[in-house]
């Protein structure tokens, strides 16, 4: 292991005003967004979509690393250029989801552990030769009226560690993400209560096993109340209540914490990344690393239709743009009127 290697790569991922496009949906997940859109999901539909978004012009200036599916890190432009090789001849570093989804656990109703340890060596060692510098591991945790329990958070925990050793071991930085999800009627107590718990089990467990601080990434979600709460809490409260749990349970060596948006709204994701920059001096980097906040209203526009491509293209220019303002604390609301979609 080169803990150069992965410091350089860290560097590069959490550069000031750029941020990580997760482009890493898993076959069953890219199949239920194309279904929003009604089109239909195969390697090739895929693939024109993955080109979209990876040739958007100018995206460099905001987006400073992509994280691929297997399938999409194999695929290549319609000129036969892989994409590894088309992002990095762009300044953009590839990464690859390494995880092999989730199961459930046998008498936890409702809870589930991530596998896709085996074999994890040899896969890792071929994404490298493909191009990949850093991967991506995701687990997830339900708030409900015994959820999660000990035994999910402290499994998910301890598989965690295990791959980000792995990872770093061959000098690509692992990216943890344990997402407590949004899904429930939880208010933002009980999110803050649980986002804590899981969050200092994980970095406890990292610790065991050596993990390197300083070579890796968080991709936490926000404290935030369920979809179904009543009570909801302001943008301010949500942004104030993650800062407090990150500081209590991220250690200061970690370089940054780039959050998933879970289901928020593209302009909300927004929000929260700018107000957690303009709340406080932290030790870490806030940035983004956006699935759906990225790229939902991206496929609205496109829909499938290779003459809607380019103005598709421009919605994705103006979201990345708006996340990289907000890594500065310097996005403002009233953008999204001005501009448009
Ligand atoms: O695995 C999920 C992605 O990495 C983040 O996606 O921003 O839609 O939550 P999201």
């Amino acid at each position: 292991m080169d803990i150069r290697v992965l410091k350089s790569t860290v560097k590069v991922l959490v550069e000031e005003g750029k941020g990580i496009l997760a482009a890493d949906e898993s076959t069953p997940t890219i199949k239920r967004r194309f279904e929003i859109i009604g089109l239909e999901s195969t390697p090739e539909t895929n693939r024109i979509y993955r080109q979209l978004l990876f040739t958007t012009p100018g995206i460099e200036e905001f987006i400073s690393g992509v994280i691929m599916f297997d399938e999409t890190l194999r695929q290549k432009t319609d000129g036969g250029i892989p994409f590894p090789k088309l992002l990095s001849d762009r300044g953009i570093i590839s990464g690859v989801k390494v995880d092999k989804g989730k199961v459930k656990i046998p008498n936890f109703p409702s809870e589930e552990i991530t596998e896709g340890l085996d074999g994890l060596r040899e896969r890792l060692l071929e994404y490298k030769a493909m191009g990949a510098s850093f991967t991506k591991w995701r687990a997830v945790f339900l708030i409900g009226q015994k959820t999660p329990s000990a035994v999910c958070i402290e499994s998910n925990a301890d598989l965690m560690a295990r791959f980000a050793v792995f990872s770093q071991e061959v000098d690509l930085v692992p990216i943890i993400e344990p997402e407590v999800l949004m899904e429930g009627t939880h208010d933002i107590t009980k999110s803050e209560e649980v986002t804590y718990r899981v969050l200092k089990t994980i970095f406890k467990r990292l610790m065991d096993y050596k993990v390197i601080f300083e070579g890796m990434l968080l991709k936490p979600n926000w404290v935030h109340h369920g979809l179904d709460c009543k009570n909801k809490a302001s943008n301010e409260k949500i942004a104030e209540a993650t800062l407090k749990v990150m500081k209590e349970v991220v250690p200061s060596q970690v370089p940054g914490l780039v959050f998933l948006s879970g289901g928020d709204s593209p302009e909300e994701s927004t929000i929260h990344i700018n107000d957690m920059n303009r709340i406080d001096k932290v030790s870490w980097q806030i940035s983004f690393s956006f699935g759906r906040a990225l790229q939902q209203k991206v496929l609205q526009v496109w829909m499938g239709d290779p003459s809607r491509i380019k103005e598709a293209q421009k919605v994705f220019y103006k979201r990345a743009r708006r996340n990289s303002l907000a890594r500065t604390g310097q996005y403002k609301e009233e953008m999204e009127a001005e501009n448009g979609e």
